[in-house]
């Protein structure tokens, strides 16, 4: 279920880039990290595609008009109702959003077979599905049987010890302190004590949600990202 594990991203890398505004593929390409295209049925599929441009249209122009980074859009007419919702990570512009976004349309656009679907990005997330739950509770899993998705980079770090004791820490305090912000947004970094290495975080979980609920998920991500270690990046969501 990729779809649950939308609620948070949280990245860590250790690079000497600056985090807030790339990423391991460096460009800002949005290259999805996951893709999930759901099962439950359609009934007319014109009428689906029709509807899911619908939501597509508003989403984009709430980003546009209003220069949000999360939006919610419904479309339910003649039945195949679907409910979307986009957020961007908060150190995007409204511009590099909609880009985010743009490229999860195209990434979804052969998701037709059944009424749901998700893709992230280190830069944002789109999902829809043909129930509202999610909105409140990314974790509902009334679609195909998604699962946290966790990612682990290939590379270890030079100094394993110092590395794990630190980044140990680090998602310690990320996990205990996303919850608390107003909005649910942390980037951070922290120095590797005695190297010369940085390690950079980024923790979001999905708008209007509960604290309890993000809670929840930087606790999976906190036990989830040690298993990355030391491995230089992870990312769980
Ligand atoms: C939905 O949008 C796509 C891409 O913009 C377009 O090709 C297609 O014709 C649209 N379908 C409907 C039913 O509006
Ligand atoms: C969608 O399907 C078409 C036709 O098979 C294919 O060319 C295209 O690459 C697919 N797009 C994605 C994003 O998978
Ligand atoms: C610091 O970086 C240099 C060059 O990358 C490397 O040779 C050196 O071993 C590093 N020092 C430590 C303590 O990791």
């Amino acid at each position: 279920m990729l779809m649950a594990v939308l609620v948070v991203l949280l990245v860590l890398l250790l690079t000497k880039a600056g985090f807030s505004q790339s990423n391991d593929r460096d460009d800002n390409k949005n290259v999805p990290i996951a893709v999930f295209c759901g099962t439950n049925a359609v009934i007319s599929v014109p009428n689906f595609i029709k509807n899911r441009n619908s939501t597509y249209n508003d989403l984009r122009m709430q980003i546009l008009s209003q220069r949000v980074l999360y939006a919610r859009a419904q479309a339910l007419s003649a039945g195949d109702s679907v409910f979307a919702a986009a957020q961007c990570r908060n150190y995007l512009s409204v511009d590099q959003c909609v880009a985010c976004f743009d490229a999860g349309v195209s990434e979804l656009v052969n998701c037709t077979s059944g009424n749901g679907a998700s893709v992230s990005f280190d830069n944002c997330f789109l999902r829809y599905e043909d129930f509202a739950d999610f909105y409140n509770n990314p974790y509902v899993s009334e679609d195909a049987n998604i699962t946290p998705n966790v990612l682990c980079g290939d590379q270890s770090a030079s100094q394993p010890t110092v590395f794990n004791q630190v980044v140990d820490g680090f998602l310690s305090d990320l996990k205990d302190a996303t919850p608390k912000t107003s909005n649910f947004f942390v980037a951070s970094k922290r120095q590797i004590a005695g190297g010369n290495a940085t390690v950079y975080v980024t923790a979001q979980c999905i708008a209007n949600i509960n604290q309890a609920t993000c809670q929840t998920c930087m606790d999976r991500a906190y036990d989830k990202l040690n298993d990355c270690l030391p491995n230089r990046e992870g990312r769980f969501f």
